[in-house]
């Protein structure tokens, strides 16, 4: 390591040389320059990541050198929770850099939810990333990839999305003014309300195919093909060094103290894989001592990390990860018509695009993947809801996760255990409404239809006539209980 100086608020000189695309496949291994588009390697068609050389680029001697932000918040690079990291994503000069104020998010002591994980007090902490401007981590990503694409001239962003990405895209379009035009694919009723009215209201010219996520995915790359438009999926190796920051705010908002695990939901595996690239990073350049442990969690209705990883052992080896055991089992998958299912509709998914760099960060990690249920999902989304913010059902996933390698012992009561809740909890209220509400035919319909059979946690609505000492009454009977 070399090139640390204390940290300043222009973006190092030579970033743009210093920074390049390079494709994942060690016998490949072509490069881009940074000012490329690239969704993909075009030569052996394998995911592309960002690379820094770090030797020629000016790096912070401790994170703690990046406290110096937080007494410039006026300035729009300090005030983003990823731009005022912009040290460790060097990629952009700061004059291109599009921001709305994202990354601005919470990590927050919940003993609640530990009690429920069964971690000791203190120990189980939430990362809220629902507070993000459209509700979710995406806008991690987004104005990462936002800055490349303007840094090289694009105008029109297309995602496809099970609504997340779709609501960050729209937001960066409407809310900057850099002529940008969102295109978003969305699967048919495959996309939570709230969601949904985000892209609606932002102006995204929203394109719903039949069909669900996966085919989505497909066909967005085709058109973004065809007709030149820059893709702001996480194949987007920008996105990806957006979400990197997440992690820096976790190891911020623990005085820089690396904790024990991290779980996170896994869908299309972008988090996951940024996180590892973080840590993978930072023990580079001596930044923290250890990586955490990561802990990747899948829906059971959404499985395909848990299946090949866990069963069928695909490994990282260096970037040489058997594809024909992927192959075999998406063949597998195309032959008996099997479909993502699942209530945490945010990672109803069966084609992991980073599938590969997750196992780089597993690899990293000391990993670990888990599936579990619709019922386990909604379960720790209520007690996450009775704990404090609150979060969609996906992001519930990595608490759910958290109590399950707890019970398997994987996990000790004294560690100290992040769970990253993705989304916020309004994105769909739907989920929560049916788990919480009298209705029992909605109850079947939207949650029975997934197998889930109680809602032992469930906090119902009184249902009292027009009465003012009926209504005492109830108060005076169910008042204690809902304390
Ligand atoms: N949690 C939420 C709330 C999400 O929206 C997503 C992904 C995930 C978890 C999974 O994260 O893909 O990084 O493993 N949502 C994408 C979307 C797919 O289109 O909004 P991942």
């Amino acid at each position: 390591m070399s090139g640390h100086s204390t940290l300043t608020t222009e973006t190092p000189r030579r970033a743009a040389e210093a920074a390049f695309q390079q494709c994942l496949n060690p016998s490949c291994a072509a490069t881009f320059a940074i000012d490329e588009a690239h969704f993909g390697c075009p030569r052996c068609g394998d995911l592309i990541d960002v690379v820094y050389e770090w030797d020629r680029l000016e790096t912070p001697r401790s994170l703690k050198a990046f406290e110096a932000k937080w007494s410039r918040p006026l300035d729009p690079l300090c005030f983003s929770g990823v731009w005022r990291f912009r040290e460790l994503l060097p990629f952009a000069p700061a004059d291109r850099i599009v921001t709305v104020g994202e990354g601005r998010t919470l990590l927050q002591k919940a003993e609640k939810v530990g009690r429920y994980v069964g971690i000791d007090p203190g120990g189980l902490m939430l990362q809220y990333e629902g507070l993000n401007p459209s509700g979710s981590f995406k806008d991690n990503g987004m104005t990462a990839a936002f800055t490349h694409a303007r840094m090289i001239g694009a105008r029109r962003v297309a995602c496809a999305s099970t609504g997340n990405t779709s609501a960050a895209l729209s937001v960066y379009c409407s809310a900057t003014d850099f002529g940008f035009q969102a295109i978003i694919f969305v699967g048919s009723g495959k996309i939570a309300y709230g969601k949904l009215s985000q892209a609606l209201d932002h102006g995204a010219l929203t394109v719903q195919i039949e069909g669900d996520f996966d085919d989505a995915m497909r066909r967005v790359r085709e058109v973004a093909d065809r007709l030149g438009i820059y893709l702001m999926n996480s194949v987007n190796p920008f996105r990806l060094e957006g979400q990197k920051t997440i992690m820096y705010r976790v190891l911020e908002a623990m005085g820089w103290e690396v904790p024990d695990w991290i779980v996170v939901p896994g869908g299309n595996l972008g988090n996951s894989s940024a996180f590892g690239k973080a840590f993978i990073e930072l023990v580079h350049l001596g930044l923290i001592p250890r990586a955490p442990r990561l802990a990747v969690i899948n829906a059971n209705g959404a499985r395909t990390l848990h299946e090949l990883y866990g069963s069928r052992e695909v490994r990282w080896r260096d970037g040489l990860a058997d594809s024909t055991k992927v192959d075999s089992y998406y063949g597998e998958l195309d032959a008996s018509g099997v479909k993502a299912s699942t209530i945490a509709s945010a990672i109803e998914i069966n084609r992991p695009v980073n599938f590969k760099k997750c196992l780089r960060a597993l690899d990293f990690c000391d990993g670990v993947v888990r599936e579990v249920s619709d019922q386990e999902i909604m379960d720790a989304k209520a007690q996450v809801g009775a704990g404090g913010l609150g979060c969609e059902p996906a992001s519930a996933a990595s608490v759910a996760g958290a109590r399950r390698l707890r019970e398997e012992g994987l996990i000790a009561p004294s560690d100290r255990v992040v769970c990253i809740l993705t989304g916020h909890q309004l994105k769909d209220p739907t989920a929560t409404v049916a788990y919480h509400g009298a209705d029992r035919a909605n109850f079947e319909k939207v949650l029975g239809s997934r197998g889930v059979t109680r809602a032992e946690f469930a906090n119902h609505p009184v249902v009292v006539p027009n009465d003012l000492d009926a209504i005492v009454r109830a108060i005076a009977l169910h008042g204690d209980a809902a304390s």
